[in-house]
C-alpha cells in the first residue's frame, strides 16, 4: 500500500487537462496570455480586439465622438470604410474610446497618437461561482426596517452585468410596481427567444447584450444550437438570473429546493428595477470580455442606473487600477464619478491571503459568508452507530444496504477510493452505498463520483471532504451525503473491520438559527490587497453559501425554476440589493458614503455576541482581511451616524500615490491633474478603515468625518488598540452643530514592537451613545532599518 497519493493525483489532474477539448485550451491559453502578460509576440501578425482608450469624453454629442473615433482609426488603417469594418464598439457616454480589431503595428501607431491614453488588448474574465461555480445554497437576508423604510428600494435601478436573464421567472413579476422611473434612458432589445414587448416590464426595465469583444477572442462563432446560448438577453446559464433575482427579485411564496428550506424567497430590494447587461457568455462556466464590459459601463452610465452589480473577476496577478484590460476598474471609476455604486465580488480563491480581486478603492468589494443553516443527514451503520452528514437528500429512503470502500489494488493509489477518479467493479457495488474521499473542493468531484456509482448500480454515496466547504448536491434523488475526514475515517474503520458492512441513509432535515453561527466561507478570497496593501479589501461580507434563488431552466442544477449556488457571485447581489435600499433612503449619499455606512456598522460579532470565524485550515477568528468591516448590517447602515466620504479628488489622491502619471490621470478624470510634488500619503485616503502595512515606530494619519445624523451631536473616540500598538486620536471629542458638519481628526499610531510582526487587529470607533461608527484598524510593524534605503 502506498501512502503518498498526492503526486500521482496531481499528475492525473494534468493529464485530465490535456484531454480538454481544443476550444477549452483556446480560452485557457488566452486567459493565461493576458493574465500573465507572456507570449505577446506570438500573435504579432493576427488582428485582435484592442481597446483604444481616450479617457474622459471631450464632447457631449455622441455622434461627434463616434466620428472622431472613425477618423482617428481611418488615419491609421488607410480608409474610413476599413475603419468602420474594424471598429467593434465606440464608447461615447461615460468616457471616450473605442474597441477595434487591430494588428500589433496598427495598435502601436494608434498608441502614439496625441489624445490616446493607451491601447491595450481585450481580455476575458470569469464568472465568480465558487470553484466550479455551481454549489448549493439558501438565502435568508431580511433587512426588515431598512426594507420597509426604503419602500423596498422602489424606483432604484440596479444594473446587472452577467449572463442575462430568464424573464419568465416569477422573481421578475412587476405586479404592484409603479411606472418605470422617468429618468430611465435605457432600452430593452429583442433577440433570439427574447421579445422586448413581452419580456421586459416594470421590473426588467432594460435588457441588452454585448458579444463582439467576446467573439473576437473566442475566434469562432458561438454554438447556439440546443439552447447552449441565445443571441439575446436570455440566460442560457442561470448565473445572471440567480444574481439578478438575489438583488431585486419579487416575493415568491412557498419555494423550496427538493423540499428543503421551504419558505418565501425574495431579492434584497424587491421593488427595485433591473437593467440587464449581458456581458458573459455560456462557455466554460461563463466568460466575459473587457471590451464588452466597458461598452456596458458606457451605456449603463448613460441609461441612468443607480447601482451596478458585477459578480465577475479576472485572475491574479491583477492589472493596475487604470489598465483597461481589467475593464472593471476603469469602467467603474467613470460610474462612481457619476454617483453610481459599483459592487463587485472579491473572487473565490480563498482561503489563501492576498487573493482578493476588484481592489480599486472606488469599488465596493464583497466577501462571502455562510449562514446559520444546515442540512443534517443521519448515516446509520450496521452496528447502529449514527453519524450526521450533510446532504440535500429528500428522495426515497431504502433501509440498510451494503457499504463498500474501493480499496487500492496493486501499485496505483489512484485505484483507491478517491472520489474524482473512482473506477468500480459493478459486481461489488451493485445495490450498495460507496464511500470515497476527496481533497478537491469541487462539485465536479462529487457529481462525477455519483455518476460512476450510479452507473455501477450503486444506490448511494458518502463523500469525505474538507468540512469547511460548501455543500454539493447530486442531481435527482440520488443520496450524496458529505462528511468530514474524521467521520469518513471512522466509517472506513467500520468497513475494514466488518465482514458485511451495512449502512442506512435517512432524509436530510433543515435546521436554522442557533446554535449555528455564520462564518466567512472557505472559498472567499482574502486580503491583504495585492495592489495597494493600505487599502483594505474586501470591504464587506454577505451570505454567499447555499443561496437559493431563481435560475434559468437551462441551469444544470435547476429544480422547478430555482437553484442553490455558492460563491462571492452570490454574496455580491446581496450587497447590491442592500445598496439599493440605502440609495432609496439617502439619494444624496455618494458611493463612498454608502461604503462607509456599510463598513462602519457591519457585524464583527454575531448578534448573539459570539465572534465570527473564518473557514480555512485551520479555522480562525475572522479579521478585516477575511471580512472587511464584517457582515453587512443593512439596518445599521441606514443610520450610521458619521460618514467617511470621498469624491473624485480623493480617488485622484490615491492614483497619485500609486504613481500613475499626470497625463494618464488627467485623461481618466477629464480634468487637468497635477499630482502634488510632495507625495501625499496613501494612509490619508479617507477610507472607513485604517490599514498600516509597514509601521516603523510612529505614524500620523488624517481622516474627515461627516455628520449624517442629528445636527447637534457629540462623538467620543473609543480605541481598541492592536496588540503592542499605541493609538491616540486628536481631537478625541467631535462637536457637530448646524454649522459644523465635517470635522478632521488625526490618528497617531506608535509601535512598541521592536520586531517585524504579522498583522494585529483592533478598531477605532466614534460613539454618541446611540451610534457606534467603527473602523477596522490593522497594523503590521516592519523593523527593517538595516536594509531599507528610505529610512
Ligand atoms: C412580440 O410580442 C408582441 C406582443 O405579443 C407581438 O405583437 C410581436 O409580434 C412579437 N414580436 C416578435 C418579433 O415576435
Ligand atoms: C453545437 O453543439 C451541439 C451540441 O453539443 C453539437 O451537436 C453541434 O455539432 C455543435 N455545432 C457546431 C457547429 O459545433
Ligand atoms: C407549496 O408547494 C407544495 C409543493 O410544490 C404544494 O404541495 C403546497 O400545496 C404548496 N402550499 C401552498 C400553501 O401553496
Ligand atoms: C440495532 O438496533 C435494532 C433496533 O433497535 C436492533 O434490532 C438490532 O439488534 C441492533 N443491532 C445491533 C448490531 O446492535
Ligand atoms: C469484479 O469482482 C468480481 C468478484 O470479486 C470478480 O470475479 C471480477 O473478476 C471482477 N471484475 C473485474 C472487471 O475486475
Ligand atoms: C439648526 O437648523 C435647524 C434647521 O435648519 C433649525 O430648526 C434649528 O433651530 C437650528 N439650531 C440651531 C441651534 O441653530
Ligand atoms: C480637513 O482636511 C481636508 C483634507 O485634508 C482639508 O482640505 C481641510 O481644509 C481640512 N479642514 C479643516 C477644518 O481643517
Ligand atoms: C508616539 O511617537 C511619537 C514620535 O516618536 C512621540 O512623540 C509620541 O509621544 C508617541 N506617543 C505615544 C503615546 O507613545
Amino acid at each position: 500500500m502506498l501512502i503518498d497519493i498526492q503526486l500521482p493525483r496531481r499528475v492525473r489532474n494534468i493529464h485530465v487537462k490535456k484531454m480538454a477539448p481544443a476550444s477549452a485550451l483556446l480560452v485557457n491559453l488566452l486567459f493565461l496570455f493576458y493574465g500573465l502578460g507572456i507570449l505577446m509576440t506570438v500573435v504579432e501578425a493576427a488582428s485582435n480586439v484592442h481597446i483604444v482608450y481616450l479617457g474622459e469624453k471631450q464632447h457631449d454629442d455622441p455622434k461627434l465622438i463616434t466620428n472622431s473615433h472613425h477618423d482617428m482609426l481611418a488615419d491609421v488603417v488607410g480608409s474610413k470604410e476599413l475603419a468602420s469594418q474594424l471598429i467593434v464598439y465606440s464608447y461615447k457616454h461615460g468616457f471616450s474610446g473605442f474597441a477595434a480589431k487591430l494588428t500589433e503595428s496598427q495598435a502601436q501607431k494608434l498608441a502614439e497618437l496625441p489624445g490616446v491614453v493607451r491601447v491595450i488588448p481585450n481580455s476575458l474574465h470569469k464568472l465568480q461561482t465558487t470553484r466550479s461555480w455551481d454549489f448549493l445554497g439558501l438565502s435568508s437576508y431580511s433587512p426588515v426596517n431598512a426594507l420597509q423604510r426604503s419602500n423596498m428600494g422602489d424606483g432604484v435601478i440596479i444594473g446587472v452585468f452577467d449572463t442575462g436573464i430568464w424573464p419568465e421567472s416569477k422573481a421578475f413579476s412587476d405586479e404592484g410596481l409603479g411606472p418605470i422611473p422617468f429618468r430611465w434612458k435605457g432600452v430593452c432589445k429583442s433577440g433570439k427567444q427574447f421579445n422586448a414587448t413581452l419580456n421586459c416590464n416594470k421590473k426588467i426595465i432594460g435588457a441588452r447584450w454585448y458579444i463582439d469583444g467576446f467573439l473576437a477572442e473566442y475566434g469562432k462563432p458561438l454554438n447556439t444550437s440546443e439552447d447552449l446560448e441565445f443571441l439575446s438577453p436570455r440566460d442560457a446559464n442561470g448565473h445572471g438570473t440567480h444574481t439578478a433575482s438575489t438583488a431585486a427579485g419579487a416575493f415568491i411564496r412557498n419555494v423550496s429546493y427538493k423540499g428543503l428550506g421551504p419558505g418565501t424567497i425574495r431579492g434584497g430590494a424587491p421593488r427595485a428595477r433591473l437593467a440587464i447587461y449581458k456581458v458573459c457568455w455560456n462557455v466554460f462556466g461563463g466568460q466575459c470580455s473587457s471590451a464588452d464590459m466597458l461598452k456596458a459601463f458606457d451605456e449603463a452610465i448613460y441609461d441612468g442606473v443607480d447601482v451596478l452589480s458585477l459578480s465577475i473577476g479576472s485572475s491574479i496577478p491583477l492589472f493596475s487600477d487604470i489598465d483597461e484590460r481589467d475593464g472593471i476598474a476603469t469602467g467603474s471609476f467613470h460610474a462612481v464619478a457619476r454617483g453610481i455604486t459599483v459592487v463587485c465580488g472579491a473572487a473565490n480563491d480563498g482561503p489563501s491571503a492576498q487573493t482578493v480581486q476588484n481592489t480599486a478603492p472606488w469599488i465596493l468589494t464583497v466577501a462571502a459568508s455562510t449562514m446559520d443553516r444546515a442540512f443534517p443527514t443521519p448515516i446509520t451503520l450496521g452496528n447502529n452507530k449514527t453519524f450526521l452528514g450533510q446532504a440535500m437528500f429528500t428522495g426515497k429512503e431504502i433501509g440498510f444496504r451494503g457499504l463498500v470502500y474501493p480499496e487500492a489494488s496493486g501499485l496505483d493509489p489512484n485505484a483507491a477510493g478517491v472520489c474524482q477518479s473512482l473506477s468500480l467493479n459493478a459486481t461489488l457495488v451493485a445495490g450498495k452505498v460507496v464511500l470515497c474521499f476527496t481533497s478537491m473542493a469541487r462539485r465536479a468531484a462529487v457529481t462525477s463520483a455519483a455518476e460512476v456509482v450510479k452507473a455501477a448500480g450503486g444506490v448511494g454515496l458518502i463523500v469525505a471532504k474538507n468540512p469547511s466547504d460548501a455543500l454539493y448536491p447530486c442531481s435527482g434523488d440520488f443520496p450524496c451525503v458529505e462528511v468530514d475526514y474524521e467521520i469518513g475515517t471512522r466509517i472506513l474503520f467500520y468497513i475494514r473491520s466488518n465482514r458485511s458492512p451495512a449502512v442506512k441513509l435517512s432524509h436530510s432535515k433543515t435546521i436554522v438559527g442557533n446554535p449555528l453561527l455564520p462564518k466567512v466561507a472557505y472559498f472567499s478570497s482574502r486580503g491583504p490587497n495585492s495592489i495597494a496593501p493600505a487599502i483594505l479589501k474586501p470591504d464587506i461580507t454577505a451570505p454567499g453559501v447555499n443561496i437559493l434563488a431563481a435560475t434559468s431552466p437551462l441551469d444544470r442544477f435547476e429544480d422547478n425554476g430555482y437553484a442553490m449556488h455558492s460563491g462571492t457571485s452570490m454574496a455580491t447581489p446581496h450587497v447590491s440589493g442592500i445598496v439599493a435600499l440605502l440609495k432609496a433612503l439617502h439619494p444624496d449619499w455618494s458611493p463612498a458614503a454608502i461604503k462607509s455606512a456599510l463598513v462602519t456598522t457591519a457585524w464583527r460579532n454575531h448578534p448573539s455576541g459570539y465572534p465570527i470565524f473564518a473557514e480555512g485550515s485551520p479555522q480562525k477568528l475572522a479579521n478585516p482581511f477575511d471580512f472587511g468591516g464584517g457582515i453587512a448590517n443593512p439596518n445599521g447602515a441606514a443610520d450610521p451616524g458619521l460618514l467617511y466620504d470621498m469624491d473624485t479628488a480623493d480617488y485622484i489622491h490615491y492614483l497619485c500615490v500609486m504613481g500613475y502619471n499626470n497625463a494618464a490621470i488627467s485623461r481618466l478624470t477629464g480634468q487637468p491633474t497635477e499630482c502634488p510634488s510632495k507625495e501625499p500619503s496613501i494612509l490619508d485616503v479617507n477610507l472607513p478603515s485604517l490599514t498600516i502595512p509597514n509601521l516603523r515606530k510612529s505614524i500620523t494619519l488624517t481622516r474627515t468625518v461627516t455628520n449624517a445624523g442629528a445636527p447637534n451631536s457629540i462623538y467620543r473616540a473609543v480605541i481598541e488598540p492592536p496588540f503592542g500598538i499605541i493609538v491616540s486620536v486628536k481631537p478625541d471629542v467631535l462637536l457637530f452643530s448646524n454649522q459644523t458638519k465635517k470635522i478632521n481628526f488625526t490618528v497617531t499610531i506608535n509601535a512598541t514592537h521592536q520586531v517585524n510582526t504579522g498583522y494585529y487587529f483592533g478598531s477605532l470607533s466614534w460613539t454618541d451613545g446611540i451610534h457606534m461608527v467603527k473602523s477596522p484598524l490593522s497594523v503590521r510593524t516592519e523593523m527593517l532599518q538595516p536594509y531599507a534605503s528610505d529610512n
